[in-house]
Order: structure tokens, then sequence, then C-alpha cells
């Protein structure tokens, strides 16, 4: 198979390129790399998304939104012409619910907003803040769903949280086999049930951008590109 053609899909909403902000981009040096990198591989729009972690990252919207300035501005000295964009990447954490109360999240595209969960088991509150967010009017993303690995025996979560009108977004490291064999399995699995309403690089760092370039000839790859209603290409 020849290499996927990512200018297809254009538009990647999962990143951390805010310099200093989260576990991403250290300094702007690196999120430079990594926007020419992004632009060598064919996409033509970033909404990059640090984490909101209450715990960990106490970012707010006015701190990621002094940081895409910041970048833009540089962007514009170093003349790279991409689109670039920020929201956030939300923890389903104790800080989520008053946030969702405040409307103070960060969205993008038609009120999307993506959230993730903790890695180690499912939060007891997950239906619950699903809901506040749609009540609200926001149209809630959950990020890698692959990667939760409670879920694993329990296939039907996916479809379940479809139902229930959450989007799905892939990692597409994922695919490679970057985060572990179980993760491949089940991200693969995934896609041949058409449960993928979007995909995300969730750079962090140039390496994570590298390894992808070097998978591009994966065949559940090619069927998301190939995706008609893939969200990245609405955005
Ligand atoms: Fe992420």
């Amino acid at each position: 198979m020849p290499p996927a053609d990512l200018s297809m899909v254009g538009v990647d909403f999962h990143s951390h390129l805010i310099p200093g902000i989260d576990d991403g981009s250290p300094d702007m040096e690196s999120t430079i790399v990594m926007i020419q990198k992004f632009k060598e591989m064919g996409y033509q729009k970033i909404i990059t998304t640090p984490h909101m972690m209450c715990d960990y990252y106490q970012n707010t919207p006015d701190k990621i939104l002094k940081g895409l300035d910041e970048v833009r501005e540089e962007l514009v000295k170093q003349n790279i012409n991409i689109e670039f964009f920020a929201a956030a990447e939300y923890n389903l954490d104790d800080g989520l619910s008053k946030l969702i109360k405040d409307k103070k999240i960060l969205t993008f595209g038609d009120n999307y907003v993506l959230f993730e969960l903790p890695f180690m088991s499912e939060p007891p509150n997950l239906q619950e803040i699903i809901f506040d967010l749609q009540m609200a009017g926001y149209k809630p993303i959950l990020a890698h769903p692959e990667r939760y690995s409670y879920w694993y025996r329990d296939f039907e979560k996916y479809e379940e949280l479809k139902t229930r009108g959450v989007l799905l977004q892939l990692n597409l490291l994922s695919l490679t086999g970057h985060y572990s064999p179980e993760t491949k399995k089940v991200a693969e699995k995934m896609v041949e049930a058409n449960l993928i309403d979007g995909i995300g690089t969730d750079c962090h760092r140039i390496e994570h951008l590298l390894q992808f370039e070097d998978n591009l000839k994966l065949k559940h790859l090619h069927q998301l590109v190939n995706q008609e209603n893939l969200l990245n290409k609405k955005l």
C-alpha cells in the first residue's frame, strides 16, 4: 500500500504544542519544529489541546490563549503558513464539573469539547459529566478510548458511549503499537467496527510525528483517512 495522504485529513485536533504549560512541548523552538513537521506531512490546520487537569496542570483559558498568541506571533515571524488554534484536553476530574457550570470550557468547531479519562479505572461520575456537558450545549469527544484498558473486556462500552452521543477520537499512534500490543488490537477492532469519529496525533514531541510518519502504510490508517464523515475533515 502507498503511504496514506494526510492532506485529505487536513486538520489535527489533539496535540500538546503550547510551550511549557503541560507535558508536551517544552519551548517555542520545539513547538515550531513540530508545527513544521505537521505541515510537511500535509496538515493545513492544527487545533492544539493542552491538558487541563486540576491536580497537575492548572491551566486556564487565559493561559492557553496567551500561549496561542505567542506561537502565532512566532509563526508569522518565521513565515510559516498554517492555521493554528487552541482548545484543551479536559481530564474528567473534580475540577471539570465546576468548569462546565461556570461555562469556562474551551471548545473548537461546532462546540466540541475534547475530554480524557483517568487510566486506572472508569470514573464513577462518567455518565453524569457527559450529561452535564450535553445539557450545557457542548458536544463531547472522548480522547483515545482505545487506551483505557479497563474497557478491553467490555467492548460494548464504546457502542454505549456512541449511543449517548459521545464522539470517539482515536490516537493514530495506537495503530502503530506505540502504547501496547493490546491497545493496537483494540484500536484496529474499533476501526473495523466503524466506531471512530475523528483521529488525532496526540503529539507531545517530535518523535511522535516521526514514528507516525514511518507507519503511513497501515491498512487501518488508510481506512480512516478515506472515511468520508471523518470529523477532522469538517473542522
Ligand atoms: Fe493528549
